[in-house]
């Protein structure tokens, strides 16, 4: 299967983005610790999130949907889930992989977890290496390094934690375990990271503070569910943003994104390089803003991306480097080198791809430099199986000037199902 994407002159009119991922994940899990029903709607039906929903109905919660968009989980309360008969399967998924394993470390049985091949070679010593330091038993191959996992869990320790790569799912997988420690959970962020998961913790009743870049969390008695309107995602806006921006003809009203504002770097990058997008907050949505965010064609100028400021996009970096290639001058990306651990090594593949596009690119061991041409000719790319190169790719053959053909595009489905409906649904040919 292959994807095709030929050039267009504008995207014009009004979309909705499907909802967060990150925020759809941990719906499903706190909403399965939780006492009582907890109904999420604008739930993300993709791959990901599918693999958390079968993850949590193995180890016993009952969930239905999703179903037009919501979810209904029955909460079993902290000490309700039951081991599973079978290897939980979190497919592509690192945050199902390392927040789960948070939640099994402080379960009273042996569960097994695994992934497909690009989970199996993701980095999970940063989660197993802390959760062993608060008592729970976890191996795998190379010194529990790496998937397939085996965990046994049970009461644990309160520890305070510096973690060594800014990694919110990593510090998730901490809070999440410091529910079932002895005492205060304490982690410290080199640079802040998305707080999903303290929000939602906090609208469920836990009790945690955060400290300049410590944040602590006591062990809960329980959790309360309830209801929850999942934002739309920003990381998928990112791909209409981008197209929307590069197109010549463009004027596109994105409803009901999410802007948390540990999320929005990439909005800042864009003003910083001269694009026209306005932001309009409207509500709040599950503890966390909302806005409806315009975007215009836009004459871009090259800029440096760097420091704290990587965490606060690190899934838009792909999309970003397509914005590049059509700004005035270079821009360089530093301080990147967790994109090498992502779906694929991004560095590597969105500086292979966008080459085979025309772009001009270079690789460097923690970032990319790319100099801004103006132009992509189109051509024939590979996804790598990483549904953000799919899309990155897709939306640089929108301001190509010819055919782009994309092999494996499936991925796609990992985050934003409907993608190319939705770039139709709003393309001027
Ligand atoms: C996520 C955290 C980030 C991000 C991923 C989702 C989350 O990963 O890249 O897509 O939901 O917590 P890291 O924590 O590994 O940086």
């Amino acid at each position: 299967m292959s994807l095709t994407i030929t050039p267009a002159r504008g995207l014009r009119g009004e979309v909705s983005v499907p909802g967060d991922k990150s925020i759809s994940h941990r719906v499903v899990m706190l909403g399965s610790l939780a006492e009582g029903e907890t109904v999420a709607t604008n739930f993300l039906p993709s791959e990901d999130c599918l693999a958390t929903v079968r993850c949590f109905r193995a180890l016993g919660v009952e969930i239905d949907g999703p179903d037009r968009g919501t979810v209904r989980i029955r909460g079993r309360g902290l000490y309700g889930l039951s081991e599973p008969q079978d290897v939980l399967d979190a497919g592509n998924s690192g945050t199902t992989m390392r927040l789960l394993l948070g939640i099994l470390a402080g379960q009273p049985f042996f569960s097994v977890l695994t992934g497909d091949g690009s989970l199996r070679r993701r980095p999970m010593g940063r989660v197993t290496a802390p959760l062993a330091e608060m008592g729970a038993t976890v191996m795998g191959r190379d010194g529990a390094k790496y998937a397939p996992l085996a965990v046994s869990g049970g009461r644990l320790r309160g520890i305070s934690y510096r973690l060594p790569v800014a990694s919110a799912q990593v510090k998730s997988a901490l809070l999440l375990a410091g529910l079932y420690a002895d005492g205060p959970t304490r982690i410290t962020e080199p640079v802040p990271t998305r707080d999903h998961t303290e929000r939602m913790l906090a609208a469920f009743g836990a009790a945690f503070e955060r400290k300049n870049g410590t944040v602590s969390i006591v062990p809960a008695p329980r959790l309360r569910g309830g209801e929850i309107a999942v934002p739309g995602d920003l990381s998928s806006a990112a791909f209409l943003i981008v197209a929307a921006l590069i197109t010549p003809e463009s004027d596109l009203l994105l409803r009901g994104v999410g802007v948390n504002p540990t999320r929005t770097g990439l909005l800042d990058v864009l003003a910083r390089m001269g694009a026209r997008i306005t932001v309009r907050e409207t509500r709040t949505a599950g503890g966390e803003p909302v806005a409806d965010i315009r975007v215009r064609s836009s004459t871009l100028r090259g800029t440096v991306v760097d420091g704290s400021l990587i965490p606060r996009l690190i899934d838009e970096i792909p999309v970003l480097a397509v914005a590049a290639v059509f700004a005035d001058g270079e821009t360089v990306i530093q301080d990147a080198a967790e994109l090498r651990v992502k779906e694929s090594d991004r560095l590597a593949t969105v500086r292979q791809e966008l080459a085979a596009l025309g772009a001009d690119i270079r690789e460097q061991p923690d970032g990319l430099v790319i100099r801004g041409t103006g132009r992509l000719t189109g051509g024939r790319c590979r996804s790598y199986g990483d549904h953000r190169i799919a899309m990155a790719v897709a939306v640089g053959g929108l301001a190509a000037s010819g055919k782009t053909v994309i092999d494996d595009p499936a991925c796609i489905n990992v985050s934003f199902p409907g993608f190319t409906d939705t770039l139709n649904s709003v393309r001027l040919e």
